[in-house]
């Protein structure tokens, strides 16, 4: 392997390193999206209508990326969004993510559907760490989590509200990837086909904290997801609305984040509810094969909502062109799953850390690329508008 860079210079190297270290199931699991992905491809597709314009003559010699979140000051504009599946793909995988962040000097989102227990993430890594609520179908127990997520010492709370019913995620029938796991044996013959994996993630797991489980659930909801009668809907809730938003917001006291927001009527109600941020998401493209790209309807809701609550994005976003375009066109942060899932699949926290890194490098040099030297000065002036996108822009602006 190479040296500090582990031999990647780009997020899709570690992919490709992801790629050949996990058993298939678990690497589709992470990288596609649903049905006939098309969400997942216009994620990245939509990027390339989006055209920046340089200055130049404007020394740049002197460049920072640091920026505020609420009201903390964070490195770069940039942090790493809620997934649950980290543990599975290197030994203690939260940690390694949440560790990586802290070391980069930005927010990590521990989820609620980790594997990892959310006191052992904050014990062991520190740094500025959010929590992702899902809301379970009890909603009472819920609220109680809630309180728990609060003692814990958390500060900002993301509520993800995309998945009101399961999506359609044919490839993980298929490989047999799914809650709880179920040992075919197609599912074995993948993990078996992967031993450095097996030896150094599975095993450990096994022998140091027993079968992979959702650490962060009470035990009344574990007991029902062990039990032969689970069934999904008890952790999809198709019944939540604004009103349950409002006894979240009157429960939670810290900074609160309504994370897949695709419409600018959704943002103003959640801004309405008393939430302090959006995440205009469409879940990296696993939900709804037919949404709009996130970075597509970014500008609407930025024109809606923006200055009178953070906005943040995330979904598809693999370079530092990306996370500028996402600035200029009215994010206050950019977030990103995948990339770090494939840095702590390679490579534990030196793999995640090299994807914060890579991610680092691109957006400092193409500030300087831009004639840029702080994030604040990343607007509208960097774009060139030729498309569709850039009509919404347009209308967004005036
Ligand atoms: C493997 C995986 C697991 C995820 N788990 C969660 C989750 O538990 N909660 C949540 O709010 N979002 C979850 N997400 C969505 C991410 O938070 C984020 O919206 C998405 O990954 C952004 O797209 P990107 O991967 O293209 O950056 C998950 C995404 C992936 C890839």
């Amino acid at each position: 392997m190479a040296d500090g860079n582990l031999g990647a210079y780009n997020i899709e190297d570690l992919r490709r390193m992801a790629q050949r270290r996990l058993p298939r199931g678990i690497f589709e699991f992470v990288d596609r999206g649903t049905e006939d992905e098309v969400a997942l491809c216009n994620n990245r597709m939509a990027f390339e209508e989006i055209k920046l314009k340089t200055h130049v003559l404007a020394n740049v010699s002197t460049r920072s990326l640091e920026t505020k979140i609420f009201g903390k000051t964070i490195k770069m504009p940039f942090g790493v969004a809620p997934t649950g599946t980290a543990g599975l793909l290197s030994y203690g995988g939260e940690v390694a993510l949440a560790k990586a962040a802290a070391k980069a000097g930005i927010p990590c989102t521990v989820a609620t559907n980790a594997m990892t227990p959310m006191e052992e993430i904050v014990d062991q890594a520190g740094g500025e760490l959010w929590f992702q609520l899902y809301m379970w179908s009890d909603k009472e127990l819920s609220l109680k989590f809630v309180d728990r997520v609060k003692s814990v010492g958390f500060e900002t709370l993301i509520v993800t509200v995309d998945g009101a019913v399961a999506s359609n995620r044919e490839y993980n029938h298929r490989n047999g990837f799914e809650v709880p796991l179920k040992y075919t044996p197609r599912l074995v013959a993948q993990l078996l086909a992967k031993p450095g994996w097996l030896a150094t993630c599975l095993l450990q797991q096994f022998i140091k904290r027993g079968v992979p489980k959702f650490e962060n659930y009470p035990p009344e909801l574990m007991d029902s997801l062990m039990s032969k009668s689970f069934k999904r809907s008890i952790l999809k809730n198709d019944t939540l609305d604004w009103d349950d938003l409002k006894r979240l917001r009157d429960r939670w006291p810290g900074n609160l984040v309504i994370k897949g927001i695709l419409h600018a009527d959704d943002a103003a109600m959640a801004a309405d509810c008393g939430a302090d941020g959006v995440i205009v998401s469409n879940h990296g493209g696993r939900n709804l094969d037919a949404s709009v790209a996130p970075i597509q309807i970014l500008p609407e809701i930025a024109a809606r909502v923006g200055g009178r609550m953070t906005v943040i994005v995330d979904s598809g976003f693999r370079r530092g062109t990306d996370v500028i375009k996402g600035l200029a066109l009215g994010a206050d942060l950019v977030m990103a799953g995948r990339p770090t899932l494939y840095g702590a699949a390679a490579g534990g926290e030196a793999g995640a850390y090299r994807a914060l890194e890579i991610f680092r490098e691109e957006i400092d040099r193409i500030m300087g690329l831009l004639g840029l030297h702080t994030v604040e000065e990343i607007g509208p002036d960097c774009l060139w508008r030729p498309t569709a996108v850039g009509d919404a822009i347009r209308a967004a602006a005036e």
